[in-house]
């Protein structure tokens, strides 16, 4: 199967089909979702939560994105793959946006990064596309604010929801090739998903997007304590690979393993 490209996302919101998107942080998730028929995958900075270890998304640098990066394209053939320009990575300037996401492109050989932030960085998309990388826009909740924000708080409720369209608007205008809202109330999702040409994509912003990302994780059930409530869990893989871990040490207890069929 050939490559999905950001055209053939367009093409799924122009014929009312729907698309999903999943993080990667490795190359053999990357191929398993790849061969599942998953269109894009995503290279999150939730690799600071998920991966690392880190309370925030905050701590994660540029360079271990990379490393990141790097595993997801080797194990893709046929998705799409963005990558999270990661805090401190784009904020300054334009030209510190595209000194970055040109490392990601050339070191790791990503298709299109993520850039969290409403019209403020419609010029960063702007130099961006310029420079001929693909932006997708990163709206309502952006967890790498959650300073400013207060916390993990759905966003564009009541007078937010204008304000939040805007965004999406200012974004699309700049060239963004698709908008992706976090914690927004459905109807004001679907709205935006309305008034915009472009697709969108959504976590725990309802049903009306184009597209609906998880972070693996969470939809596999890796992940311990509270889950959101936007996330719908797919499967228990902490059981199942607690259970064969146990068993392993059991067998390596008892003497039973290796049996004589391991040995050379
Ligand atoms: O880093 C991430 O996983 C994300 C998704 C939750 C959209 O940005
Ligand atoms: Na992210």
């Amino acid at each position: 199967a050939s490559r999905i490209r950001t055209h053939h996302l367009a093409r799924f919101k122009a014929e009312g089909r729907k698309f999903a998107m999943l993080t990667a942080y490795d190359q053999y998730m990357a191929q398993i979702f790849d061969e599942a028929g998953i269109e894009v995958l995503l290279v999150g900075d939730s690799a600071a939560n998920n991966v690392m270890g880190y309370e925030t998304t905050l701590p994660i640098t540029l360079d271990e994105m990379i490393v990141f990066a790097k595993s997801v394209t080797a194990g893709a053939k046929r998705p799409l793959v963005v990558v999270d320009l990661p805090f401190g990575s784009y904020e300054v300037s334009p030209a510190q946006a595209v000194e970055s996401s040109v490392r990601l492109l050339k070191e790791a050989g990503v298709h299109a990064v993520k850039m969290e932030g409403g019209a403020h960085f419609a010029g960063h998309v702007r130099a961006l596309v310029a420079a001929g990388i693909p932006v997708m826009a990163h709206i309502g909740f952006t967890p790498q604010s959650e300073h400013t924000l207060g916390g993990y708080r759905v966003q564009g409720r009541g007078e937010g929801a204008a304000a939040l369209l805007a965004d999406a608007l200012a974004l699309e205008e700049a060239g963004a090739f698709c908008v992706l809202m976090e914690m927004v109330p459905a109807d004001v999702a679907a709205d935006v998903e309305r008034r915009l040409a472009v697709p969108t994509i959504g976590i725990g912003a309802g049903p009306a997007t184009t597209g609906q990302v998880l972070v693996w994780q969470d939809m596999l059930g890796l992940r311990t304590g509270r889950i959101a409530k936007f996330v719908k869990q797919y499967a228990d893989l902490r059981t199942v690979v607690s259970g064969a871990a146990r068993a392993y040490h059991d067998d390596v207890a008892a003497g039973t393993f290796p049996a004589p069929e391991h040995g050379f």
